[in-house]
């Protein structure tokens, strides 16, 4: 019978970097919990429609990328190809935004369907946070704030922050109608991509990795000449608190996001470790998407890392603390309630334990040797005698021949000077 194998670009993550995961996003959690971020839970699938008024039906994103499909009531449905959108879709459902300032962050899969290669899947994981209600570069500082923590917390290597500000929506469009005109007499030397999105959607020719159009783009209009003095102002402040802080930053000009609800700040944090796909975790203002999606106005900001991307950085360097490992081992079949019970009652002590009860299979020479390639620290013989005496011999399998009798108690305060 031939086997299954796993579908291009979605992606198993290996038995020994499963704990690797959990950490990392137990951590993530915890940093935006400090900073009082609250955990929304989304669903993977939403409206087609939901990502083209919001992601902008434009982008490569909604026009190539998206595992899109039809329900049984014929209604287009759509795997979340990001979290913003659907975010601000329950926020405004459940009445969020009508509660004041929101601080959120959820995490999980999402699918484009990208050309696979290192760093870039079509199932990707995302933790994302986003602010709502706050129209000052203090939510800005914020944001980068708490990337700059993550980042530094698993010393990610080689990162650069890169910052950039789109201006205002209608700064967008006037400077979109002037990079046409400056582009279009030149259009045959740029590379096929930027020549479409001379027409679908200009702004994003900023971002071509083509040397030649890069060439181009050098003497083209900037659209830093086309902000409103609020957009430049705000622009300015948060350069200044950033050089205050002593944040370093790289200033790209051409930094434009795939996304289209972008206006005024983007950042990105890019690790060239990585390789091509080097943006690690990107994100930037959104001010008038509560609006395009029927919500009320409300100013808004957030940023995603890729989860996948972050891990890949980091290589091997992880260095979580593990728990420690308990193989309790009975030698008769007789013993199997006992060996269950007793098992039970030391994880009701020991919680942070892994304890594992070696069942019916109660062959000692077999379970000591199991224990060692489990990595188990310690190992709790039963015997018939044992039970009878209340006296269990107690194995530090870390230390060589190191074994003492203890009873049930002794045993437990044991393990908590162990663990
Ligand atoms: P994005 O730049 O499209 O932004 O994605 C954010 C991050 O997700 C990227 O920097 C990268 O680390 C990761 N990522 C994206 N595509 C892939 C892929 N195919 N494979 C692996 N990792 C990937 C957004 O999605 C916005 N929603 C960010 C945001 C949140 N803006 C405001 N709030």
């Amino acid at each position: 019978m031939s086997k299954f194998q796993k579908v291009r670009g979605m992606h198993d993550v290996p038995l020994d970097q499963s704990s690797i995961w959990s950490e990392v996003i137990k951590k993530l959690a915890s940093t935006l919990k400090s900073y009082s971020y609250s955990e929304i839970r989304l669903p993977i699938i939403e409206q087609t429609e939901l990502f083209k008024r919001s992601v902008g039906d434009e982008t490569d994103i909604v026009n190539k990328e998206m595992f899109t499909f039809d329900s049984k009531s014929k209604k287009s449905m759509t795997l979340r190809p990001e979290g913003t959108a659907g975010c601000m879709r329950a926020s405004i459902e459940q009445g969020l935004l009508d509660q004041g300032n929101q601080r959120l962050f959820y995490h999980g899969p999402m699918y484009r369907y990208e050309r696979p290669q290192k760093g870039r899947n079509r199932e990707f994981y995302q933790f994302s946070a986003e602010a709502y209600g706050n129209d000052t570069i203090s939510i800005e500082l914020e944001l980068i704030q708490i990337a700059e923590r993550i980042i530094s917390f698993f010393k990610v290597p080689d990162v650069s922050l890169e910052i950039n500000s789109l201006g205002s929506k209608e700064a967008q469009d006037k400077f979109s109608l002037e990079l046409v005109k400056f582009l279009t007499p030149l259009k045959d030397k740029l590379d096929e991509d930027s020549q479409k999105r001379l027409i679908t959607n200009p702004l994003r020719i900023l971002d071509s990795k083509n040397t030649e159009t890069q060439k181009i783009l050098i003497s083209a209009p900037r659209i830093s000449d086309f902000y409103s003095s609020e957009s430049a102002e705000r622009y300015k402040n948060l350069k200044n608190s950033l050089d205050e802080l002593g944040i370093n930053y790289q200033e790209n000009h051409n930094l434009v996001r795939g996304l289209d609800y972008y206006n005024d700040i983007v950042f990105e944090w890019k690790s060239e470790i990585i390789g091509s796909q080097s943006a690690l975790c990107a994100g930037g203002r959104y001010d008038s998407l509560s609006k395009k999606l029927g919500g009320r106005d409300m100013p808004a900001i957030g940023f995603s890392f890729g989860i996948d991307r972050l891990i890949l950085a980091c290589q091997d360097a992880f260095n979580f603390s593990k728990s420690k490992k308990l193989t309790i081992i009975i030698l008769e079949e007789s013993l199997l309630n006992f060996g269950a019970n007793f098992s039970e009652r030391l994880r009701d002590a020991l919680p942070d334990l892994e304890i594992r009860f070696s069942g019916l299979d109660i062959n000692l020479k077999s379970q000591l040797k199991k224990a060692i390639k489990n990595n188990s620290d310690f190992a709790i013989i039963i015997g018939r005698e044992e039970v009878e005496s209340n006296s269990f011999s107690f194995k530090n399998l870390s230390k060589d021949n190191n074994q003492e009798r203890l009873n049930e108690e002794e045993i437990i305060s044991k393990l908590k000077q162990l663990i």
